[in-house]
C-alpha cells in the first residue's frame, strides 16, 4: 500500500519534503504528494537506516556465565567464553540474539553484520544466527561472518570448520590473524581466509590488528591480498586498534594502501576504549583506529557495538548512535562540521561496508527510514533522540515514544536546543 511521509525534514537539503513510498521503495520526493496512507513527521529528521557493522550476537547477554571478566581483557574474555561455548545450543543463542536483534531495530537499525565463532565445533552459534537471519528478514538485513575466534590454525579442524560453515551459508569468511600463534601462522590464515571468500564468492570480514601492540602489522597484509586479488569494496578490516599505536611514518603508508586496496575499516568504540589500554599504567592509550585520519585519507569508516553484555563488555543497549557517540569524542571529530558530518559512519559508510545499493534517501532507494525525534543531525548525535519510526522496505516496524519530564513546578523539560 502506498503511504507519503509528509514535511520530513531532510540531511544537506533546506525545507521540509514529502517521500511517496510505493513496493517498498521511496518513488518520490517533493511537495504535497498524495496516497491513501500518510503519517506527518511535523518536521523531523529522516534518515536513511542505520547499521551495525561488527556485533557478536552469539555472545550477547551472556555476562557473568560461567563467571565475570576481572582483568576486562580481552584474552580473559575469550577464556569465559571458551568455557561457555562448549554448552552452546542453536535455540538458546536465538532466543538472546533475537533479543539484541530487538533492540537494534527499535533503535533505527537495518543493516547488521554479526560474527558467529565457528571454532565452537557443534557450530551451534552459527546454525542460530543463520535462521535468525532468515526469521527476521522482514525486520533487519543481517549477514552472518563465520568467526573463527580461536584462530584458522591454533587447532586441527579449524579450517574445516571455516569451510563447513561457508558451504552452510555464511556471507563472509572470517579471520584472526593476531590470535594465531606466529607471525607466519597469522599471515598465511589470512591467505587461507581469501581463499575460501573466493572459492565461495564471499567477502572477507576480519579481527585485525586487536591489541595494543605495535609490533602486530597484519592489516597490511589484508590490504595486500584485497588488491593482489582484486576484491576492492568487499574487505573489512574490524577493530585494528594496533594502529592507534603506530609510528606516523608507517600509519600514513597504511592508511594509503588501504584506500588504494579499498578496505572497509570498522571500528568498535565502546569495546575498544572498554578493552585497549589495559597493558599500560599512565599515560593509557584510547587504542582506536585512527579514525579521523582514515576519513581524511579516503578510507571508509563504520561504527560496531561488537558485545553486547558478554565476557568482554558488561554494558550495551544496542544502539549505534551510543557507539557514534563515542566515537566522535574518542576520535576528535568534535568540530561543528565533523559532529554533523559523523551521521555518515552509521549510515552511507556501513551501508557502503555491508554492500548494499540502492540505499539512501533518493527516488528508488529501498525505503529502509528512520525517523528521529530531532530537527539537526548535531542533535542525533548529542542527544541519541527517540526514533520514532523505522522502516524497512517500506514497512513499519518500530514506533518510539519520546521520554517526557516535568520539573515539580509541572514545566516540562526537554533536551532540544535551538540550533542554526
Ligand atoms: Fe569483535
Amino acid at each position: 500500500m502506498d503511504l507519503v511521509l509528509r514535511n520530513c525534514r531532510l540531511l544537506e537539503r533546506e525545507g521540509l519534503y514529502d517521500l511517496l513510498i510505493t513496493k517498498g521503495r521511496i518513488s518520490k520526493i517533493g511537495k504535497d504528494l498524495k496516497a491513501d496512507n500518510s503519517y506527518d513527521a511535523l518536521g523531523r529528521l529522516l534518515i536513511p537506516g542505520m547499521g551495525d557493522m561488527h556485533v557478536h550476537l552469539d555472545s550477547a547477554m551472556t555476562l557473568g556465565r560461567p563467571r565475570f571478566n576481572q582483568s576486562g581483557t580481552l584474552l580473559e574474555g575469550i577464556e569465559i567464553w571458551g568455557e561457555y561455548k562448549k554448552s552452546l545450543s542453536k535455540d538458546e543463542v536465538k532466543a538472546r540474539a533475537r533479543r539484541a536483534v530487538e533492540w537494534m531495530v527499535v533503535q533505527g537499525v537495518t543493516m547488521i553484520r554479526t560474527h558467529a565463532d565457528v571454532t565452537e565445533s557443534r557450530l551451534e552459534g552459527l546454525r542460530g544466527l543463520l535462521e535468525l537471519r532468515e526469521e527476521m528478514r522482514d525486520l533487519v538485513n543481517i549477514q552472518v561472518t563465520a568467526f573463527p575466534q580461536d584462530g584458522i590454525l591454533t587447532d586441527n579442524g579449524n579450517l574445516e570448520l571455516l569451510e563447513k560453515a561457508m558451504e552452510m551459508g555464511a556471507d563472509n569468511v572470517g579471520m584472526i590473524p593476531h590470535n594465531e600463534m606466529t607471525r607466519e601462522d597469522g599471515v598465511k590464515s589470512i591467505s587461507l581466509a581469501f581463499d575460501l571468500a573466493q572459492k565461495y564468492g564471499r567477502g572477507v570480514d576480519g579481527h585485525v590488528d586487536e591489541t595494543d601492540d605495535e609490533g602486530s602489522r597484519f592489516l597490511e597484509v589484508v590490504a595486500s591480498e584485497t588488491y593482489k586479488r582484486g576484491m576492492a569494496g568487499r574487505v573489512a578490516a574490524g577493530h585494528v586498534t594496533a594502529m592507534h599505536s603506530y609510528n606516523g611514518a608507517y600509519a600514513d603508508r597504511l592508511m594509503r594502501l588501504l584506500k588504494r586496496a579499498g578496505v572497509n575499516v570498522v571500528v568498535n568504540p565502546a569495546v575498544n576504549l572498554h578493552l585497549q589500554g589495559r597493558y599500560d599504567t599512565y599515560p593509557k592509550r584510547r587504542g582506536l583506529a585512527r579514525i579521523k585520519e582514515l576519513l581524511a585519507g579516503g578510507v571508509n569508516v563504520s561504527l560496531g557495538n561488537d558485545c553486547l553484555m558478554d565476557p568482554w563488555y558488561p554494558l550495551g543497549r544496542g544502539d549505534i548512535l551510543q557507539s557514534l557517540y563515542l566515537a566522535v569524542h574518542a576520535a576528535h571529530l568534535t568540530s561543528y562540521g565533523e559532529v554533523v558530518r559523523s551521521l555518515d559512519l552509521v549510515t552511507y559508510n556501513a551501508a557502503k561496508t555491508f554492500g548494499l545499493r540502492e540505499y539512501g534517501i533518493m527516488e528508488g532507494a529501498v525505503a529502509d527510514l528512520v525517523l528521529l525525534d530531532a530537527t539537526h543531525p548535531l542533535e542525533v548525535v548529542r542527544d541519541q533522540p527517540t526514533r520514532l519510526l523505522v522502516m524497512k522496505g517500506g514497512k513499519v516496524v518500530s514506533v518510539g515514544e519520546p521520554e517526557k519530564y516535568r520539573l515539580s513546578s509541572g514545566k516540562e523539560v526537554n533536551f532540544s536546543p535551538s540550533l542554526p
